[in-house]
């Protein structure tokens, strides 16, 4: 038995006292009787006043009666539907549809009573299913279904965000066949939006196409809200889209004599009829602006709202009618040394733009403990140096803001990792305290503040910022990012996460346990401190290959994909020209240096005699390595010097102890993986950094690279609300090792300045690289007499 709905139109005429037009006509509680009382005829909604309670006894679903809220034509009009089943036939043919995501005041999610013989609705890829009378809209389906299908506007026709594609035919996989009329006809919201924006061939507005037979409807990637944004790096890493800021559009209630409500009350009250929205107190920058942009929208505007993942949402902005956005976010690794950042569109995740500036704190010293000495020592110094980084931040994110042709000020949020120290001093507290045993963090819990407490001013003046927990007071923000980007406690595998920078964040774990620690690698992998130095940018050479016999170099350049010997080298780069070396492309000149006996275990670079190339050169005691002559052409001279050795030998022995020291903690020589993470992780070689020993030995096969992942759990974080809420959980499961105290550092240290490492063995390197076994230590201790060998056991 078919189920029917009864309804009549019972607000007769508008439902106002025609005398009094602004006076609130009651609907007769007879009337509403009456109703439930016709004979089954059609379904026509019953439009009362939201404030007016249901005045039928016993009303809910005992009786078959259900008062359920309905989307209206415009949000200021409180109305509702009354739909009834009769009571006459066979009720048990009715089926009583309830969507789990209903809640009281959201009118597109109603409750429904549908039949057998009300059309099936399937919607991919989710492959929810479920029947719906004739004429309900998609959208509406897909609420109550809860497939997730975007909508800013409510279903006004104005956002275009609820684009769905109808696919009609024969569905054997789904038991159904899909008539071409299964949608009512292309309406006249639809022809407008189509004239206007262009509608992709085959897409249907969900808000306005309704069902009318049995549907299979495709929810396409860019109308879900929770879309899956892919990360392009070596490991792939998917990010549900769950931004805590979002663009809603509503209407307003316009102020009535009888109602002396304020306008942000009735906002207050529309966003939580409409979207749910519990609206925390206004700024007054805000209230100010609200009632000229209510009055210039006739009443309807959009609200970027800021919802943390717990408490009241946040009102950010609000413009006049209907504004399509898009916000945007910025993602920001913070490192000593240098400063990286995303810009992200938080509507669809896209990164349109990263970018990086120096970090200009390093004039007041070069790596972190030199800076909390500088703030020890100087008065006001950390306020010198919180002023340096703010600035920096501001530029950056007019940079990156110019670079992407966007406006700063719609940029609504960001989110900061950074190294403890770095943490400290973007707060504009004085890191003193991590200088000193037991290095106490003034607090290791998240953070969520308004970005103008940082002194963010280039971008939207409400705009908010997240810095992430920090594990420890060596052990940042910086390490949480790594953590929540690599997950090493989700793995089944032993896996070793060396994030490369100033300061080298490590993690090590498996499901059962994951232990953490910093360690101080110096600014040498990032090219400073390297005489021939420089960050990563066109013209720096990358990639380096020594020829083992005539131990002549070929090598390339960023922004340029050909090899130096490659023909056309030349005219290719010479824009850029060749200015210096990188970060990745000093590890691999070293390792190459190594693997072709122009260097040998010690660190020591041999004599021209000593190798037999006059590229090894003498530089005052001791030799340097020619790798480019440009001064001829007014260009630089780019050798690799004895200094340069010596620096990458110190921060790779400083990596090496701490990634040794947790697999100590850990009871174990090996591990299964090693992900190599960092601004230029994705560009070391897994071959030359085991030659180097900057890594325990594993096979080659497992070792990958995982490009910024500190930078990517920024992004994370920026656009899923729920991994911040995971990794303020993960962290406080951490272990973490302290280097600054642990006497075996030092020994571990010590033991791995050699290359690779004076005792640890490296069977697998072994297998792949025989490194030659020789010394050119004379003596003499400078390197630079004799060509005497001696044979050497090498660890
Ligand atoms: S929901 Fe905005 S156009 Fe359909």
């Amino acid at each position: 038995m078919r189920p029917v709905r009864i309804a009549r139109n019972l607000c007769a005429a508008s439902g106002k006292d025609k005398a009094n037009p602004r006076k609130r006509e009651r609907i007769p509680s007879a009337t509403l009787r009456e109703a439930a009382c016709l004979p089954p005829i059609s379904s026509i909604p019953v439009r009362i006043r939201a404030r007016q309670t249901c005045p039928l006894p016993g009303t809910g679903r005992r009786r078959g009666v259900e008062f359920t809220p309905l989307l209206p034509d415009k949000a200021r009009q409180r109305v509702a539907t009354l739909s009834l089943v009769s009571q006459t036939g066979n009720p048990g043919a009715a089926r009583y549809v309830h969507s789990p995501e209903h809640k009281p005041g959201n009118r597109e999610q109603q409750d429904q009573i549908v039949s057998e013989q009300d059309p099936l609705v399937i919607f991919t890829p989710s492959g929810k299913r479920g029947r719906f009378p004739v004429g309900t809209p998609v959208l509406t389906a897909a609420r109550q279904l809860g497939v997730d299908l975007d909508s800013v506007c409510g279903g006004r026709g104005i956002c275009s965000k609820c684009q769905v594609a109808p696919a009609f035919g024969e569905f054997s996989k789904h038991g159904v066949t899909v008539a071409k009329d299964a949608l009512s006809e292309w309406n006249a919201v639809e022809a407008r939006y189509d004239e206007k924006r262009g509608l992709k061939p085959g897409r249907r507005l969900g808000c306005q196409a309704t069902i009318q037979s049995d549907i299979v409807i495709d929810v396409p990637p860019e109308s879900q809200v929770h879309r899956q944004v892919v990360r392009k790096a070596a490991t792939e890493r998917v990010i549900e889209m769950d931004p805590a800021t979002r663009l809603v559009l509503v209407d307003v209630t316009e102020p009535d004599m009888h109602d002396p409500s304020g306008d942000l009350q009735r906002l207050q009250a529309a966003l939580h009829a409409a979207w749910q929205v519990d609206l925390g107190e206004l700024p007054l920058a805000l209230l100010s602006k609200l009632q000229p942009v209510l009055r210039k929208g006739n009443w309807q505007v959009t609200c970027a709202i800021f919802q943390p993942a717990e408490g009241k949402a946040q009102l950010l902005d609000l413009w006049p009618g209907y504004f399509e956005g898009p916000l945007y976010g910025l993602a920001i690794d913070l490192g000593s040394t240098t400063m990286a950042a995303h810009l992200c569109d938080l509507a669809n995740g896209r990164v349109l733009a990263s970018s990086g500036l120096m970090n200009p704190q390093i004039r007041f010293g070069e790596d972190l403990m030199s800076r909390v000495s500088y703030a020890m020592m100087n008065p006001g110094g950390d306020a010198e140096m919180t002023a340096a980084v703010r600035e920096a931040l501001n530029q950056l994110a007019e940079e990156i803001a110019k670079e992407a042709e966007i406006d700063p000020k719609l940029i609504v949020e960001t989110v900061f990792v950074c190294n403890p120290v770095m943490h400290h001093l973007l707060l504009g507290i004085d890191p003193v305290e991590l200088g000193q045993a037991p290095f106490a963090l003034a607090t290791s819990d998240s953070l969520s503040l308004f970005a103008s407490e940082l002194g963010l001013d280039a971008i939207h003046p409400q705009a908010r910022s997240y810095i992430l927990p920090c594990i420890a007071g060596h052990v940042g923000a910086d390490a949480a990012a790594v953590a929540l980007s690599e997950a090493p406690g989700e793995q089944d595998d032993l896996t070793l996460v060396i994030d490369v920078g100033t300061n080298a964040e490590i993690l090590l774990g498996n499901r059962s346990r994951v232990l953490a620690c910093s360690s101080p690698t110096g600014p040498a992998f990032e090219g400073a401190q390297i005489s021939s130095g420089q960050r990563a940018a066109p013209g720096a050479i990358e990639r380096i290959e020594i020829d083992p016999e005539t131990k002549d170099p070929r090598f390339r350049v960023i922004g340029c994909d050909l090899w130096s010997d490659d023909p056309g080298f030349e005219a290719a780069t010479a824009v850029t020209g060749i200015t210096g070396i990188c970060g990745s492309g000093i590890i691999e000149a070293v390792a190459e240096m190594r693997m072709t006996g122009l260097l040998d275990a010690s660190g020591l670079i041999g004599s021209a005699e000593q190798t037999g190339t006059v590229r090894c050169e003498p530089d005052g005691r001791t030799h340097s390595y020619l790798v480019h002559d440009g001064s001829a052409d007014g260009g630089p001279r780019i050798t690799v010097t004895q200094g340069d050795i010596r620096a990458i030998q110190l921060a790779k022995s400083a990596l090496y102890a701490g990634a040794r020291l947790l697999m100590d903690e850990m009871a174990v020589d090996t591990v299964d993986r090693i992900v190599l993470a960092g601004a230029f992780g994705a560009h070391i070689s897994p071959k030359h950094a085991m030659v180097l020993g900057m890594i325990p030995d594993a096979p080659l096969k497992a070792v990958t690279s995982a490009g910024n992942a500190a930078g990517t759990g920024a992004r994370i974080a920026l656009l899923n609300r729920a991994s911040r809420k995971e990794i303020e959980t993960v962290v406080r499961q951490i272990t973490k090792v302290e280097t600054a105290i642990e006497p075996r550092f030092q020994e571990h240290f010590v033991a791995a300045n050699a290359l690779p490492h004076a005792s640890d063995p490296f069977p697998n390197l072994s297998a792949l690289v025989p490194l030659p076994d020789l010394s050119f230590n004379t003596g003499g201790g400078d390197g630079t007499e004799g060509g005497r060998r001696r044979r050497r056991r090498r660890g």
